[in-house]
Parts: C-alpha cells; structure tokens; sequence
C-alpha cells in the first residue's frame, strides 16, 4: 500500500481511540452540552470512514496524489488527536479505563473547563467541515484508483528478486561445504530431510544454496531436482504445477494446464515416491504457504532433501523437526568482508586497494555490517566513480540517502522492503521506533518495551500483560532477523538489542516518510518540517535545536540523547515550556540536578526517566501527571518519595534505587527508597523497587493488594517482618522478581512462613541478608532460573537445597556459605550457565563431580582467600567459555600459568582472566587465555 499510509492507519486509530474516551466523558459529565457531544460523535463517524477507506487501499499501489490526500488524512488525525489533548491538558481527568477521579469530578464545573470545552467544540466542527471534504476527496481517488487496477493487476511485478552470482561466495565456503555434506552424505536409507538456510535478505543464503544446488556433485545424487521461488504472494497451483514440471519432466505445457489441483498433487506423489529428490524452495516466508507445499509431496525414495531458505527465523524453530538441520547465515566477518569489497570496487587494479582510499574504503565496508549484498552492491557502485578520496567521501556521507535513488544501493532497499511490508501495522511501528536511537545504540530490552507501551503500539491480546505482548513483538522482529541482539542474559532472554547499519538507514527511510520522528542530528541543516512534528530526538547537542518552537507544540515524544550547556539550560525555558501534548519524555542521563518543576505541567506524560541523573527531590506537584505509567528514577539520588505519588493511579513501573558499589558489593552498596504509607492505592503497579521498609511496617501488610506485581523489591527488613511479607507474597500470584535485603548484615532474613501458598511463578529470587536455613519452598520454584545468596552465612551447604531447581541458569553465592568445601554433586544443576562465587571466606575446596553443571559457560571466583586450588575436576566442564578470578590467593592465580602442572585443568577454556586490585584503586588484567 501507499507506504505512507502506515502513519495514516496509525494516527486515525490513534484518533479513534481517543475520541472516544473523550466522548465517553462527555456522555456522563457534559449533559448539557449535546451538541458537542452530537459534533464529538460526527468525529467517530468520519474517522470510521477514513480507516474504512485506508483499509480499502492496503496492498495496493496508489500514485502521488492519493499519497498526498493520505497525508492529509493523517494530519486531520493528528488534528484532531491535537484539539483533544489539549482539552485533555485542561481538564485533568483520566478517560482511561473510565475511571474518573473524585478531584475532577469536583471541579469540572469550573468556569475554566467550561471554557476549555467551549474551545474544542469550535475547534470540533471545523475539523469536521474539514474531514468532510477530505472524505470526499479520498473516497473518488480510491474508487478511481481501483478502476485502473482492475486491469492491470496481473502484471505486479517482484521488487526482492536478486539474481545472485557465483563469484559472490567469498566468506562461504565453510557453509558450502557443510551443505555439500548434508546433500551428498546421506545413503538412500535415510529418510526426507529438510534443510534450512536462514538469514536475512541480502545475507547471501540463495547465492550459497544456489551454488551448492548447482554444483554436479550433488546433483548426481539424486534422480530429479527442482528450484522454486516461493514469492509472497505466490499461488500454491503454480506452485505445484512448475514442481511437477521439474521433478517429472512434465514436457509439454499444455500436458500441465489440463490438470487441476488434485490432480497435480496425485501427479506429484505418484512420480515422486520412488525417486530421491532434491527440492529448494527459495524465500519462504509463511509456514501456511509451507506446509501446503510440503504436503504434497511423498518421502520419496530414501535420502530425499528439501531446502528452505527463509529469512524469517520463527518458521524454521516452529516447522523443524528433529532430523532436520538449520544453517543460519551471519554476515561475513570483517576480512571476508574487506575481500569481497576490494574485489568488487577495484577490479581492474586486481582487488587491491589503493593506499589513499583505503580508509573510506573501512568506513563503508563497516556501514554494510557483513552483508555480502550490501557490500557488493556498494562496491560496484564505487568502482564505476572516480577513484578519489572526495568522491568516496560523497559517497559516504550519503550513504543513508542513496538508497531512495536508482543506485544498486536500492537493491538493499529493495530486499529489505518484502521483510517489513510483511509485518503488521503495530510491528511497522515498533520497528521504526529503532530511527529515534543514534547509530550504533544498543537499547535495554525493558526500556523499549516500556516506550512502545507508552506510543500505544501494544494491544492486550489473549489475556496477556502488554508487557508481555511487547516481548513477543521483539521477539518477532528478531526472528526476522530485523533486530539484532547485543547481548543475552544467560536465563535466554534480551537483554540489550539494536538494529544493523543498513537496516537502520532502511528505517531512517522509512521513517521520514512516516514522518515518525524528527531527528536532530550533526548533519541536519534545516531543522523545519512541513509536517507536524509528533517525535522528536536529539542526538547532537550542537544542533540549532532552539531556533524554531513553534513546531514542538505537537510533539508527543522526546528523546535527548547528547547534553551540552545550551541544551542543558534551554531544557527548561525553552524546551519544556513549549512540550505541553507530550506523552514520553525520556531524559535518561541528563546532567540534571533537581527535578524540572515544568514536567509536572506536562499532564499527559506517561513515560517519565530521569534515569541516572543527579535528581534528589521529587515534587509533591508530581500528582499532576495522572496519566503516568511508567517512573523511572533508577540510579538517581532520590531516597523518599511523597505522599503525593499515590495519585498516579495508573503506575504500572515504579523504579527507584541506585548501585554505588566500587569494587566489591558491599552489604550497603544500595540505595532505596522511603514511601509513606498508602502504596496499596497504586494497585496496577507491576514493578515496584526498591523500597526501604525500616520505618513504615504497615507497609508489608499494604502490599498484599497489589496483586499484579511482577517485581518487588524491599530493603531494610528485620526479622520479625517476614511473618507479614510472606503473607502479602501469598497474594501476588504473578509475581516473577523477589528481592530482599535486611536491615543489616547480621540480621536475618525469615521467609518460612510461606506454607504451600509459596509464589509458584518466581524466576528471579534475591536473599540479602543472614539464613538460617535456605526455605523449603525455594526447592519447589520450578520456574527459578536466577538466584542469588548474599550475606546468608549459612553453616551448611546451600547446594543441597539448590540442586533440584531443575531450570536454574545462574547462581551467584556472596558470603553465602561458612563452609570449606563446596561440593556440585552428580548430575545436578543441569541447566547452569553462570556460576559465581564471592567472599566465601573460609572455602578452599570446589568438587565438580561427574557430570555436573554440564552447561556452565562462565565461572567467576571473587574473593575466596582461602581457596588455593583449582576446582576440582573443572576440567570435565567442556561448556565453560570463560573463567574470571579477582583477587584471588597468588597460589590459586599461578596454577593458571601456562607452563603450571595444573594448567591441564583448564586448558580447554577459551578466556582466562585474573584480576587483582591495585591500591584498592583498579583491577590489573592478567590474561591466561
Ligand atoms: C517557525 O516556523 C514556522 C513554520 O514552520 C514559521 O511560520 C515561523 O515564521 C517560524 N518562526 C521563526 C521565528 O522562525
Ligand atoms: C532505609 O531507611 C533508613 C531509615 O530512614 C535509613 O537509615 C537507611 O539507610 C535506609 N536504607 C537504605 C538502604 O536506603
Ligand atoms: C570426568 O570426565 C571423565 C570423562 O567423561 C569421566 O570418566 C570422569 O569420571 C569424570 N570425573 C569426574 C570426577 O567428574
């Protein structure tokens, strides 16, 4: 469809949403005010028309001047989404969930909201008049549209289609041979197998699979052979037909077009099951589209092969089966990649490239992050300009605006077009959500989330939280090889992710369409829009971010991603100020010192991080943002927070506490926070952290309310408060994090009085503090994969208790145990990655018996002084990727030497490294790897 009608679709229902929360209000509150309510309801009509007509034009071409009146549309629902808010701004009511506070409810008959509604009614009925003719306008041109298709819709011709070369295989010639072996390896006795190749377009997998399908060694194999694009819009007929007409040798068409359906497929397994057959079905993307495929065809006689190329990652995990194999496909490493290039850009110099442009030549192989078809395809380019550094420079620099032009660049473009024309308009969001961020950022898989809630991107599906219907979306759009993840957790889930150059600059594309975000970055020149301006991200302060307000009014997100002194002191006069529609404001890092008063004016804000600024006080005025969901105050300075936060009814994510450890984690190196009594007001609260409960003991009574908690975190209890905590636990069913300090190093922590009512969901569980004993019901957590002892001081083993959790993935023990010897038994922790040991004063001995921790990939030792020797047995972890020791006893350092008789131990793993802290200042690497 037009592409910009993606912006369009969004803000009309955006619009439509909103309308009608407003009306909602209206219908109990304004009664006599029905003909506003009549012009409200005028609104909802015409923008069901709009969507109805935007629905009518998905999929198909549109020229520019329905593109134009698209646009159109989309700014009237901006409008509109305008008047509302602003109406919205004066009338501090919640229209959500239709829950209307008695403070409003009082005042709603003040002088200034009837003004306010006065306002937007007059506004109401021009944007109606407005819409009026809009609608007309859209309707003829779709309608006309429409006619002209009709007669041409056979000729839709494939954008993606790549004909891929032999002399691009440079970097594959181990996944060559790999297929080759999987393809000519199997006797006839084996049965059908599938093979996957997997990765994203422009990966190079159909130039490998091609080579692999076209080389004679393989084809001898097998009896008969047949190469099928499987296009998205594919029909399974055809499909069908041109396989039997290369695996029968079907000669004659017309032999083909007087079968139907049934009968093809008869033809198919009839002829096929008797023969070994090699099958590629290239650039699959739905497993519908799959399976009717694949059920057609016979075993075959044995040994037969199907190859899928795909670059959709999900369908190969939910289609594969066991005796299948999947090749992934990364991109090229860097010298393969700097091969290819030369190759392509220099080849009358023999692919060698000359001096003086070999560092333009990195700088733009490093923009294509291993992508053969990227770098290919910039490399011909280059090698048809003039071979001078100015010129490559251009190129450089324009990278990014290259692709829109007929270049080969825009075969980049052109293969990642079917991959996002594929995802779902709420998806189309969240992926061009990844052009806010500067080049080369990773994001926190939680922060992400938490904004595209704030956008509105994520609908409640199927009883989930949106949280989680967000993590789903992420996890889509990895499996698509769209985003890449920076870093896992060792429990499997994201932890940091970011999106590749080039399919940045694919969305940069994208979104400047849209119109999605307005980026303020070193090379912009203008800093005005003809559009209005709905997100707005600044990644360089030196841009002339202050010389024109008048766009910000609209402005719906804000992102600051560098700070410098003008930005740092217009922040609040000018940039504020003039914020008022604003609904994310996401200030992570700012050189901050109080809290700017001007935000608690911003009422509609629902996203508020002031993460890691220097923020100690929050106003008692932060009632005003009732709209708010998310506060994030992590690693501030803030220590207690008023009463007033209690009016924020809609939290879910309440974040406050601050790490200031230096070396080693001290029982104190955390910060908390004080509330005041009425928490259990805030009964949508999913994460709550770190409260310090020391004064206020009702408080571990309170929480039972808050039933929907996902993380609590308390700091400062005493013994005798376990009683009541386990009590609220028992009601917090869907709890996952638990994290509990003491008030004290030596005070205890007393868990026990959890009975069967234990919170059976936990994943995460954190004790801080002294143990007696580990509590029985920790043995029966199931779903445990994190855990961490800290403090306990426990006199017998915690291994016991600990190694039945059958999916426990990392185990962190800090003063935890009082013991000498830890002994890791047969066979137990199968599922550990990550395994840390720190201060346990009096350890000397670590057995790894047989066959346990079979999984561990990292082993850190921090602090053991006692502790000489290397674990025993650590040689039989054949997992372990890494080992890292700090501060450890000289003896126990020097059995890592290379030449020490010990070094057999451990000689299997790839990175060792000592650390030992220098005047209580650094740590000093020793690397042993
Ligand atoms: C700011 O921009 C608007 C529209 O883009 C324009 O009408 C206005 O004159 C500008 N103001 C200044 C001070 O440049
Ligand atoms: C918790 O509050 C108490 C009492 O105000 C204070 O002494 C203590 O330092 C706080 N603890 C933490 C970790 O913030
Ligand atoms: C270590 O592994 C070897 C070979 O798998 C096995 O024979 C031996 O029993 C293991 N020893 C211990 C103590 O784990």
């Amino acid at each position: 469809m037009a592409e910009l009608a993606l912006s369009a679709v969004s803000a009309v229902s955006a619009a439509l949403d909103l309308v009608g929360e407003v009306l909602s209000f209206l219908n109990r509150k304004a009664n006599r005010q029905k003909d506003v309510r009549g012009d409200v309801q005028k609104i909802i009509h015409g923008l069901s028309t709009v969507q109805a007509y935007l629905k009518h034009m998905d999929g198909k071409e549109s020229d520019d001047i329905l593109k134009e009146r698209v646009s159109q549309v989309r700014d009237l629902a901006y409008d509109i989404e305008d008047v509302l808010d602003e109406f919205r701004v004066h009338v501090p009511i919640k229209f959500h969930r239709h829950r209307i506070s008695k403070y409003a409810e009082e005042v709603i008959h003040y002088f200034k909201h009837w003004n306010a509604l006065r306002e937007m009614s007059s506004e109401v009925q021009r944007i109606n008049t407005r819409m009026e003719y809009d609608i007309k306008e859209l309707g003829g041109l779709i309608r006309f549209n429409s006619l002209e298709e009709g007669s041409s819709s056979g000729a839709r011709v494939e954008l993606c289609h790549v004909t891929p070369k032999e002399d691009d295989m440079v970097g594959f010639e181990g996944h060559k041979e790999t297929l080759i072996n999987h393809l000519v390896g199997d006797s006839r006795s084996a049965g059908l197998k599938h093979i996957w190749v997997v990765g994203i377009g422009g990966s190079g997998k159909t130039i490998l699979v091609k080579n692999v399908y076209e080389s004679k060694k393989v084809l001898k194999k097998y009896d008969c052979h047949a190469w099928i694009h499987v296009s998205r819009s594919c029909k399974i007929n055809e499909v069908l037909r041109s396989m039997l007409k290369q695996l029968c040798k079907v000669r004659k068409q017309s032999d083909l077009l007087e079968l139907d359906e049934g009968e093809v497929r008869d033809k198919l397994r009839k002829d096929l099951q008797w023969r070994r057959y090699l099958l590629v079905l290239d650039d699959v993307w739905g497993e519908d589209d799959l399976k009717s495929i694949v059920h057609a065809l016979p075993q075959g006689s044995g040994g037969s092969k199907i190859i899928v190329t795909s670059p959709n990652h999900n369908l190969a995990k939910s289609c594969v089966g066991p005796s299948d194999y999947i090749l992934e496909i990364k991109g090229l490493d860097w010298k393969k990649a700097c091969e290819l290039f030369c190759k392509k850009a220099f080849p009358s110099n023999g692919g060698r490239c000359p001096r003086e442009l070999e560092e333009w030549s990195q700088k733009i192989v490093k923009k294509c992050e291993g992508l053969p078809l990227a770098i290919a395809a910039v490399g011909s380019l280059l090698s048809k300009k003039s071979q001078i550094p100015v010129e490559w420079k251009k190129l450089y620099d324009s990278l990014g605006s290259e692709i829109d032009s007929d270049s080969s660049l825009a075969i980049i473009s052109r293969i990642l077009l079917p991959s996002y024309k594929d995802l779902s308009i709420n998806l189309k969001n969240c992926f061009l959500y990844f052009s806010i961020f500067p080049e080369d950022y990773s994001i926190a898989r939680e922060r992400l989330i938490r904004l595209w809630i704030a956008e509105g991107f994520i609908k409640e599906r199927g009883g989930k939280t949106l949280e989680d219907v967000a993590e789903d979306y992420l996890n889509e759009l990895i499996g698509r090889n769209l985003v890449v993840v920076s870093k896992w957790d060792f429990d499997g889930r994201v932890s940091i992710c970011r999106v590749q150059n080039l399919i940045k600059e694919f969305i940069i594309l994208k979104s400047k369409e849209e119109n999605f975000v307005k980026v303020l970055a070193e090379s912009d020149s203008s800093s005005s829009t003809k559009y209005k301006i709905r997100r707005l991200s600044i990644h360089h302060s030196k841009t002339r971010w202050s010389d024109n307000m008048s766009g910000l009014r609209c402005v719906r997100s804000l992102f600051i991603f560098e700070w410098d002194d003008s930005l740092r002191s217009g922040i609040r006069t000018v940039l504020l100020d003039n914020l008022k529609l604003v609904r994310s404001l996401d200030l992570e890092g700012a050189p901050l010192t109080e809290f700017p008063e001007e935000i608690v004016e911003l009422t509609l804000l629902r996203y508020l991080s002031l993460r890691g600024t220097q923020v100690a006080k929050v106003p008692k005025s932060i009632k005003k943002l009732a709209y708010l969901e998310t506060l994030d105050l992590k690693h501030t300075c803030v220590t207690k927070l008023p009463f007033e936060i209690y009016a924020l009814k809609l939290l879910r994510h309440l974040l406050v506490y601050r790490y200031n450890f230096k070396n080693y984690v001290a029982f104190d190196s955390v910060q908390g926070v004080e509330v005041p009594a009425g928490v259990a007001g805030l009964s949508a609260l999913q994460k709550l952290s770190l409260i310090n409960a020391t004064k206020h003991k009702k408080l571990l009574e309170e929480l039972k309310v808050l039933v929907e908690l996902r993380k609590l975190g308390l700091i400062g209890l005493k013994r005798e408060d376990g009683t009541a905590l386990c009590a609220s636990i028992k009601e917090m069913r869907k709890l996952s994090t638990l994290d509990v300090r003491s008030s004290h190093k030596e005070e205890y922590i007393e868990l026990d009085n959890m009975n069967d009512n234990h919170p059976i969901n936990l994943q995460r569980l954190y004790l801080k503090g002294r143990l007696h004993k580990i509590p029985g019901w920790i043995s029966t957590l199931h779903s445990l994969v994190r855990i961490g002892l800290k403090w306990s001081r426990l006199e017998t083993s915690p291994l016991e208790a600990l190694q039945v959790l059958p999916n426990l993935m990392e185990l962190e023990m800090v003063d935890a145990y009082t013991g000498e010897t830890l002994e890791f038994k047969a066979e137990t922790f199968k599922e550990l990655k990550f395994l840390h040991l720190e201060q346990i004063d009096r350890l000397n001995t670590v057995i790894v018996e047989a066959k346990a921790m079979p999984k561990l990939e990292k082993l850190s030792i921090c602090k053991c002084e006692k502790m000489e020797m290397l674990p025993l047995y650590i040689s039989n972890l054949t997992k372990l990727q890494e080992l890292l020791v700090y501060d450890m006893h000289n003896n126990f350092i020097n059995r890592l030497q290379k030449n020490s008789d010990f070094r057999y131990m451990i000689e299997h793993i790839p990175i060792i490294h000592s650390f030992t802290l220098e005047n209580n200042q650094d740590w000093t690497l020793q690397n042993f790897s």
